[in-house]
């Protein structure tokens, strides 16, 4: 059992099996989170020999934001069902650890909540089929301090073998937990389908959010080099390369097979980041050897959350940051910014 799967194990006992399934689920026969993981595996590192590695720097810059590794935590909904403070606990883990945490469009936690624990934080945005609601949800998280917005361009619908695992079916209190930074009054104004994810977006959407913050936008979900310029030629300013963890579509490539094709088309104009089955030092590497600027660490990040709460994501984000210092050691890298293409050998 690897430390990641211990994790996952500790957190499923404290959980209700339904909130586990959500938690862990992915679309079609988990096809895609599966090779998801092995893909990252599968790269291999090309170790290099009489350097100096007495110190090793992971510190680096995203979207300006200085963070002391390059391991930033995915946003994820309805942590409040892993620990009822949620986002909180989550985000003063990562202040301890020197980094950021993603703050989903469907989360429990007030934004002034989130902001008050002391993380640097990016604002992720479902662009909702009333646009007045996602207006007001990105200017209240800019006005709370939100450092970047992360618009999610991948609208999942979870596997529909799976009903089940869908929050909107869980009990009252866990699906009350979803757009608290609406208002009630907002929400019922809004009726049933206007908090739907939008599905006829186009690039301007990025234009749009940009202008009404000020603030830079990464677009999250980009698996081709066709969309990453089509992002970019619309001004975005970083792609995040991500299967949602597996969870969109079974069938699709995985991201460590669109880095490349990404990074070869943006990697010079813009920040690449990755997510979607890092798990390990070794992966995280690697990552930013193929040209990403930074990873975004998911489910791990939730499993320490429910299995420990605040002690729980502090463990994980601590385990990532030592594994990439000892494999920057073994690999003969003295920091991140030192890592080239030439260091990974892709199968
Ligand atoms: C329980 C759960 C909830 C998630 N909720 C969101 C969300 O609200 N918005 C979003 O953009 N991504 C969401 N994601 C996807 C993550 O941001 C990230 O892309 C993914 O978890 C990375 O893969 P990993 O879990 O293998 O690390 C969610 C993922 C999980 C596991």
């Amino acid at each position: 059992m690897t430390w990641v799967e211990e994790v996952h194990r500790r957190a499923d006992e404290q959980l209700p099996d339904y909130v586990a399934a959500y938690f862990s689920t992915s679309a079609g026969y988990g096809q895609c989170q599966r090779e998801g993981l092995q893909a990252w595996d599968a790269l291999r590192l090309r170790p290099s020999v009489l350097r100096d590695t007495s110190a090793v720097s992971t510190a680096t810059t995203v979207l300006g934001t200085p963070v002391a590794f390059p391991v930033l935590v995915a946003p994820m909904a309805q942590q409040v069902a892993a620990r009822p403070q949620g986002e909180v606990l989550t985000a003063r883990a990562a202040a301890a650890a020197g980094t950021l945490l993603g703050v989903s469009t469907n989360t429990g936690v007030a934004f002034a909540d989130v902001a008050a624990a002391g993380a640097p934080w990016w604002y992720q945005v479902y662009v909702m089929q009333d646009r007045s609601l996602t207006q007001r949800l990105v200017e209240r998280a800019a006005a709370a301090g939100a450092g970047a917005l992360v618009l999610t361009v991948d609208t999942t619908a979870l596997a529909p073998a799976l009903p089940s695992v869908e929050p909107t079916d869980w009990p009252e209190t866990y699906r009350k937990a979803r757009v608290v930074n609406l208002t009630d009054a907002e929400r019922e104004a809004a009726g049933p389908h206007a908090m739907r994810s939008a599905e006829d977006l186009t690039p301007d959407v990025i234009g749009w959010l940009r202008e009404l913050t000020g603030l830079p936008v990464a677009v999250k979900g980009v698996l081709t080099a066709r969309d990453a310029r089509r992002c970019v030629d619309a001004g975005a300013d970083a792609v995040i390369v991500s299967t949602h963890g597996g969870r969109r579509l079974g069938t699709s490539v995985t991201s460590v097979r669109a880095l490349p094709e990404v990074v070869a088309e943006v990697g010079g104009e813009v920040e690449v980041h990755v997510d979607s089955g890092v798990r390990e030092g070794h992966h995280v590497v690697a990552a930013l050897a193929m040209g990403a600027r930074a990873v975004h660490v998911g489910r791990p990040v939730m499993w320490g959350l429910a299995a420990d709460g605040q002690a729980g994501v502090a463990a994980v984000l601590e385990r990532l940051r030592a594994d990439t210092v000892t494999t920057l050691r073994q690999l003969g890298v003295p920091g991140v910014a030192q890592l080239h293409p030439s260091d990974v050998a892709r199968p």
